[in-house]
């Protein structure tokens, strides 16, 4: 666990502008900095940089944070391995509290990598030493090139084989990188041996983990690294750092189940797969994917797994979609996996197939249909029921829209009662009831306290001890005050930022990020702040008026009679 406190002082020390120049060049451009999205494919910039409140933001893709964020974003990095790189930058020293029980302390010394490195470039030796290994990657059709290019190598027969290549077997970074295994009485042997070895690339290209499979019958078929302060295996994609051009040029990204697909595909000129390693696919990936391509397919093999693996997908899937993106999904004949079809049938084929690849909403409604008897109200309850979580899941607006229409549709009923049986809030339709004046300035009114704040968290000490306010947003402006009145001083816009991501209030703050970015440099804060709080009271002081109005004098108490003279007084 890092301390919070020292991710506030990190924040105040870096300067996001030389952070993300590291990656990306970038231009002034008024008040701030912008380029063309490094997250998404675009001609002109809409990625824009805040100097002076250390953040990003994509007015494109939505991509958005701090200096930590964009590293992990650009690198692909975990949260930890982000800051101990970015302390490194600045000469910090990561402070780790004692992690709870049952947690992993995460600590990523440069060494590692240099380690995965050395052990990568064994295995490739032992490759081309091992004539039964070589063998076994030509009958499986793979070219030398090929194999170079994803670092294939083979971890022979022989318990401590690693020894040769470090200085110390027993150093503790064969074990933090999963590299050796210690038995029952402390003895240490190689996790890999008589294995095809699959390394596993982060997107900066470093090694990270590998993947190792038997060359013949035995189990298990493949043996992968374990989750280390390298290698979280929810974020990583096998193939993603060789893939990235052609995910860029294709504005495609396939999704696949195994380091063979992803090796086959290439070796027949499809380039742009990546696979998940071996867990399902996550809302992490989906949404990484969903901004380097236009497209994400994914392709699960034709089996009841593979059947079980797309419907995860899909799940993880309607959280991050975006209007306007595809994703689609291909299902191989069921004796096929991508690595056998694309042998047998040849890259012409395999991308007709992509090409025709089911959309999400039609594999989605397929799914839900086919489980249920639509000629009957009983099922088409059971419609309602099943497709209710999948529907609520949805944020897109457009995806959100269709979709609530079709399953209506298909039920028999409206959107409207479909909304209200799901409780949710409608899409799409104008409202039917116009909202009252002073309701909807007390909406934007809530927006624009969020926008304040967030640029002057130190206005945080004006707000009167007792307030509240109501609308959409009201959660998330509570949560933020909340949190800058715990803090013992105050804190940056970065530190905000940074601290609400991921939670359920990140797309909101997202909003008002935006917001900010877009007043000029002469906005006065403080006066629109003032504005608002005089206007939040007044709404405040008519709320409780019409209150007490719908009581009559006759329902008041003693004290509501007091409340409600003193209300009417004033104006
Ligand atoms: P498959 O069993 O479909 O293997 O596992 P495959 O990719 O077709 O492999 P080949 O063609 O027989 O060589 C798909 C993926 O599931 C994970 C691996 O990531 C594999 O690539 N897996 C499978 C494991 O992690 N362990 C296993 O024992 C099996
Ligand atoms: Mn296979």
């Amino acid at each position: 666990m890092i301390p919070k406190s020292f991710i506030q002082d990190l924040l105040n020390r870096l300067d996001i502008v030389d952070v993300i120049e590291r990656y990306v060049p970038l231009k002034k451009a008024g008040a701030n900095y912008a380029a063309c999205c490094p997250f998404h494919n675009e001609k002109s910039p809409s990625f824009t940089v805040s100097q002076s409140k250390q953040f990003y933001h994509c007015f494109g893709c939505g991509a958005h944070g701090t200096a930590i964020g964009f590293v992990m974003e650009h690198g692909g990095l975990g949260f930890v391995d982000a800051i101990e790189e970015l302390a490194n930058s600045v000469g910090m020293i990561v402070p780790h509290e004692a992690p709870a029980p049952g947690q992993t302390q995460h600590k990523v010394a440069p060494d590692l990598y240099e380690l995965m490195q050395s052990v990568t470039r064994y295995y490739r030796e032992q490759l081309k030493q091992s004539p039964r290994a070589i063998e076994y990657l030509k009958k499986r059709g793979l070219s030398g090139e090929i194999a170079a290019r994803f670092g294939i190598g083979y971890a022979p027969d022989g318990w401590q084989n690693l020894e040769s290549i470090v200085p110390n077997y027993q150093d503790s970074s064969l074990l933090e990188t999963g590299m050796v295994i210690v038995n029952e009485d402390g003895k240490r042997y190689d996790r890999f041996r008589d294995r095809i070895m699959f390394p596993i690339v982060n997107t900066r290209g470093q090694v990270i983990g590998f993947g190792g499979r038997v060359l013949d019958k035995g189990e298990p078929k493949y043996l992968n690294s374990p989750e280390t302060p390298l290698f979280e295996k929810g974020r990583e994609l096998y193939g993603l750092f060789q893939a990235q051009k052609a995910i860029r040029a294709h504005q495609t990204v396939l999704v696949v189940e195994g380091y063979m697909d992803v090796v086959a595909l290439a070796q027949h000129g499809v380039e742009y797969a990546v696979a998940t390693l071996g867990t399902a696919t996550t809302p992490y990936h989906v949404q990484k994917l969903l901004r380097l391509a236009e497209q994400v397919v994914f392709c699960f093999d034709g089996d009841k797994a593979g059947q079980k693996a797309a419907w995860r997908a899909l799940e993880n899937a309607l959280p991050q979609l975006v209007d306007g993106k595809r994703i689609g999904f291909l299902f191989l004949p069921v004796e096929h996996d991508p690595d056998s079809f694309i042998r047998e049938h040849g890259k012409e084929e395999f991308e007709q197939l992509l090409h025709d690849s089911l959309p999400l909403s039609g594999y989605l409604l397929r799914e839900l249909t086919a489980q249920v008897d639509l000629n009957t109200p009983e099922g088409r309850s059971a419609l309602l029921e099943r497709a209710k979580p999948l529907l609520i899941a949805i944020a897109a607006p457009a995806a959100a829209l269709l979709l609530r229409k079709e399953v209506a549709a298909l039920a028999g009923i409206t959107q409207a009662e479909l909304e209200g049986l799901y409780a949710i809030k409608p899409v799409g339709a104008p409202a039917r009831r116009v909202p009252q004046k002073a309701e909807r300035s007390a909406i934007t009114g809530v927006r624009s306290l969020l926008r304040c704040l967030l640029a002057k968290p130190e206005l945080a000490g004006e707000l009167p001890v007792e307030w509240h306010v109501e609308g959409n947003d009201a959660a998330a402006v509570e949560a933020l005050v909340e949190y800058l009145r715990e803090q013992d001083h105050v804190v940056s816009t970065a530190a905000i930022i940074q601290q609400f991501q991921g939670t359920p209030h990140e797309t909101v703050l997202a909003s008002a990020e935006a917001d900010i970015l877009q007043w000029g440099e002469e906005f006065d804060v403080a006066a629109e702040f003032l504005g608002l709080l005089s206007r939040l009271r007044d709404e405040q002081r008519k709320q409780q008026l019409q209150a007490l109005h719908a009581k009559g004098l006759k329902g008041m108490n003693e004290q509501e009679l007091a409340l409600y003279r003193q209300l009417s007084q004033r104006g």
